[in-house]
Formats: C-alpha cells, structure tokens, sequence
C-alpha cells in the first residue's frame, strides 16, 4: 500500500513537471490520418516541389503516404512530416506534362522506386516546403524475376552497348530530321534484351540552333538555341536495323542550363561533362557522373531551391517539443492507400 501510495505521487510529480510553465498556451498536435484530404494535399505539394527541383532522370508520382505527423509551431502555424513512397513515371524531368499526367511505369517494367521524407510548413492554410530528402532506387533483380521471368532489367547507363546504340539512335534520328540537329542530353534508362538481342534506350536531347547540314560542317558550333528539350525511346537490333522516335518540346523554363563546349563526342556529352549545369550551384557539386556506372537517376541529385536537401533539422524552424501525451493518443491510420501498386 505505500509502494502504491508513493507512485501516486510519483506519477503526480511526473505529471505536475511536465506541464508546461511559463506565459506559453500548451500546444497540441494533431493526429491526421494518411488518407486524410489535408495529408494528401501536403502530399501534393511535396511531390510538385520533387518533380520541378529534380535534375535528372524521370518525375516521379505519389504511390503512398506511409506516415505522417503535424505538429504544433510557435509562435503559430504547423508542421506537417511526412514520408511518401513515390514511383517513376514514363515522364523524363524534360517532359512538360504535369506528373499527374504521366503514365507510371507498369510493374514489369523494371520500376525504380522513390522514398522521401518531406518537412512542410502550414501558415494561414497553405503549404510551403522546408525541406526534404529523397532517394530511389530500383526494384531488385529478384522481384522482378519473380514476378516475370522474361522481363527485361536495367543495365548500366555507361555499358558500350547502351552508349553505341544511342549513338546510333540519335545519328538515325538526325539523318531523317534534317531541319534541327539534335543533341543528346542525358541516357534516361536502358534494357538489354536477348532473342532477338537488342538494346532499348530512353533519352533526353537538346534542340540546337543547326541544321542537319550545319551539323556536318561544324558539329560543335551546335549548342542549344533555347530550353527547347525532347525526348527518343529507340530499339537497336543491328546496326542496320534501328527504330527511333523522338518527340520534340516546346520552350519551357526549366531550371536545366546545358553549357556544350568544344568537340562534343557524345560519350563525352553522356558523360555529364559537356552537359555540366552552368549554375553548378544548383547541384551543390553533385554531378552523377556515368562513371559512377548507375543504372537509373537518383533522386537524390537535386536543384538547390529554397526548400533544404538534407532532412537534418539544422531548419530554423525547429519544432517545439511534443506536448504531454494526451489521455489517450489516438493514432493515425498509416500508411496510407497505395495508388499504383506494392513493389
Ligand atoms: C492533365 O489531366 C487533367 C485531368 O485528367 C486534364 O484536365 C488536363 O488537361 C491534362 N493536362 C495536360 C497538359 O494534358
Ligand atoms: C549557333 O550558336 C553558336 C553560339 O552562339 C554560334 O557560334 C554558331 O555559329 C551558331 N550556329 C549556327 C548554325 O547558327
Ligand atoms: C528490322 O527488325 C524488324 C523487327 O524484328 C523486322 O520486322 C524488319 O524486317 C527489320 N528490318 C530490316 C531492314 O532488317
Ligand atoms: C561503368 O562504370 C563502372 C564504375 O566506374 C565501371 O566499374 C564499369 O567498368 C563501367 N562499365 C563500362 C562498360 O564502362
């Protein structure tokens, strides 16, 4: 009985100690679910924000929301913490369309998988980003083989046989084209098939200010007129027997500058040297480099914009502590729904 007694005071005590002192209103957060409109709209958000500060590769779509939390802000204003499964689209970055309007990847297609935890702030009831970090890597080997044994998988962007037949693609492509030359941008992804042995390539060029015919006199007087960018998929059986199709954007004002110096032989350009982004600082000195042998882009490499790209809360907008639990905390119902698929 006294036991009991003393740990009635000591959970009083405990209780008393945590209420917080001082001229502040104690603060509450609020628990919303995954599937709520409000973490779905923070969702929205966060992905745009992804997508348009994305340097490379493909944009990606919201799969699920896997967790959230809101909490309270001083001196007003929430924090909105969330965690998304997102999934490549069909859409290179180059692509105009909005996100919401690209195909995303069927699951037998080799899929590359995005995760992001996301800081957004909520003031006045909107949305501004603060920070996030994302990655994406692709599906493994096994699961793709488990679900189609005759799928194709990726291959590395910097295998001779993916950079020949984008040689070769892009050289076809030009020689019908002959009113713009087109220059190579970036390999997007690439699949070896065998029986019949063929390579399958995706990539994003650039529109110059050449023709065909400028382009034989003085290939490196060819730069990019203006961000008028498009993109090839192509299917190289033998050298003699390629098929291309490129589709050419209007101008946009993507964050992408390509500055194009000196004889470019495109494994140079693929390399990520003569496509260096003038405003290196957007990259904070992160250039993938084909190098580096990778199969997909990572999301990791990303536009400086306002919003951080480290998750570390280095953020003056330090959230205040959790208030004391709340009788009884309920919880929210994470993870969401999956929009696509499971991967
Ligand atoms: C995107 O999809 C929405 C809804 O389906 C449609 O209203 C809109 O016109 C589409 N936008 C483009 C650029 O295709
Ligand atoms: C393309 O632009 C570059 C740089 O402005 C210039 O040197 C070159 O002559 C131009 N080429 C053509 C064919 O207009
Ligand atoms: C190219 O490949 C396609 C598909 O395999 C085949 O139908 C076509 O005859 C080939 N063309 C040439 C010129 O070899
Ligand atoms: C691709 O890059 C990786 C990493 O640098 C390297 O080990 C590999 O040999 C390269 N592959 C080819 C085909 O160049």
């Amino acid at each position: 009985m006294k036991a009991l007694v003393a740990l009635l005071l000591l959970t009083q005590l405990l209780n008393c100690k945590s209420i917080p002192v001082g001229p502040f209103q104690p603060l509450l957060s609020r628990v919303i679910d995954c599937d709520d409109p409000e973490s779905e709209e923070a969702a929205a958000i966060a992905v745009d924000y992804i997508n348009s500060h994305n340097l490379h590769g493909y944009k990606f779509a919201l799969n699920s929301i896997e967790k959230i939390k809101v909490l309270p802000r001083r001196p007003t204003g929430e924090l909105f913490l969330l965690e998304l499964d997102l999934l490549q689209t069909e859409c290179h970055i180059v692509n105009p369309l909005p996100a919401e309007n690209c195909t995303v990847r069927p699951i037998t297609d080799h899929v590359v998988e995005g995760e992001c935890d996301v800081k957004l702030l909520k003031l006045d009831g909107s949305f501004s980003m603060l920070s996030r970090k994302c990655h994406s890597k692709p599906d493994s080997a096994e699961d793709i083989i488990q679900i189609c044994p005759d799928c194709p998988l990726l291959a590395v962007l910097n295998d001779t046989r993916v950079i020949n037949a984008v040689n070769l693609a892009l050289a076809q492509y030009n020689g019908e084209h002959e009113d713009v030359y087109l220059r190579l941008v970036e390999i997007g992804r690439a699949q070896i098939l065998h029986l019949p042995d063929s390579v399958s390539v995706e990539f994003a060029v650039v529109v110059t200010n050449c023709s065909g015919k400028d382009a034989q006199e003085h290939v490196d007087g060819c730069l990019p007129e203006d961000q008028r960018f498009g993109f090839c998929k192509a299917s190289v059986l033998t050298e003699g027997n390629i098929t291309v199709s490129c589709e050419v954007y209007g101008h946009q004002t993507l964050c992408l500058k390509f500055s194009i110096t000196g004889v470019a032989p495109l494994v140079i350009a693929i390399a990520g040297v003569t496509h260096d982004h003038l405003t290196k600082e957007h990259l904070g000195g992160e250039i993938p480099s084909l190098s580096k042998g990778f199969k997909h882009h990572d999301l990791r490499h990303f536009h400086r914009g306002p919003a951080q790209d480290t998750s570390d809360s280095s953020s003056q907008e330090a959230p205040v502590a959790t208030p004391p639990a709340a009788p009884v905390a309920k919880l929210p119902l994470c993870p969401g729904r999956i929009r696509h698929y499971q991967v």
